[in-house]
């Protein structure tokens, strides 16, 4: 019922021409895979030429971030209508990078998740916690705050597309991914708050995992039956790892 999804979030890398290379080789890496969609986010500055550069291919194109209002005195911001004039469909929202070192607090995140959703893009809802969270027993609690602040502002009719990933701190750029198990867990947790709250569009809400995943590790994420996909950092900046990660969830 639910499409697995793959993100490559490309964060803070790549100049246009970089961004345009590596688009054109995940589109041709990808070439007769169908039964997965695929999303990249770039950098906005390469946004217009990845977008060129997928065209025709059945990969996305998403943003990184997003402001909650539609247009105004704000600068260095880019607004819903925006990513969505250049053709992103997708766009990530409370990455844990901005959160921890730009100070994005729970409640900005869900007015940027319902900014993106009312302005015809599906927010992935970044939630997780760090080490310390981890350690002093607060795992639960903390991805639970993150997910119902972050998603307050959407209707019932809004959440079936929304996207969650679950992306635990020490786990991302580390090399150390969390187990499959621990993520399913995590999971399952999320779509039962998730069914309080939005009741059967739970149902169709996608939960990602993500953090150091790689090719070899993406199969004991997806098996999990509350997993629907992965958001990669690292490993989406090789085209080939990209690809292979793409591969290992087709059916
Ligand atoms: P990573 O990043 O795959 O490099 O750990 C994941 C993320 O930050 O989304």
């Amino acid at each position: 019922m639910r499409a697995p999804l793959i993100a490559g979030n490309w964060k803070m890398h790549t100049t246009v021409r970089e961004a345009r290379d590596l688009a054109s080789g995940v589109a041709s890496g990808l070439a007769g895979i169908a039964d997965v969609d695929v999303v990249v986010c770039p950098p906005f500055t390469a946004l217009a030429e990845v977008g060129r550069a997928l065209g025709g291919s059945p990969v996305e194109l998403g943003a990184q971030d997003l402001h909650w209002e539609s247009e105004g005195a704000y600068t260095g911001e880019i607004s819903a209508a925006m990513l969505w004039d250049l053709g992103c469909t997708y766009v990530i929202v409370g990455h844990s990078e901005r959160r921890r070192l730009l100070g994005e607090e729970d409640e900005a995140v869900g007015r940027k998740v319902a900014a993106a959703a009312s302005g015809e893009l599906i927010p992935i809802l970044c939630v997780g916690e760090s080490l310390d969270e981890r350690e002093a027993g607060r795992t639960e609690r903390i991805i639970q705050t993150q997910a119902r602040i972050g998603t307050l502002g959407l209707a019932s009719e809004q959440a079936a597309q929304l996207v969650v990933a679950y992306e635990p701190v020490w786990a991302i750029g580390t090399g150390v991914p969390a187990t499959g198990a621990e993520a399913g867990r995590i999971a399952r947790l999320l779509r039962e708050w998730l069914g309080e709250w939005f009741g059967d569009a739970a149902a169709g809400i996608r939960i990602l995992y993500g953090g150091s995943v790689t090719p070899e590790t993406i199969g004991e994420f997806v098996s999990q039956p509350e997993v629907d996909g992965a958001l990669v950092g690292g490993a989406s900046l090789n085209a080939g790892a990209f690809a292979a990660i793409v591969r290992a969830v087709a059916v």
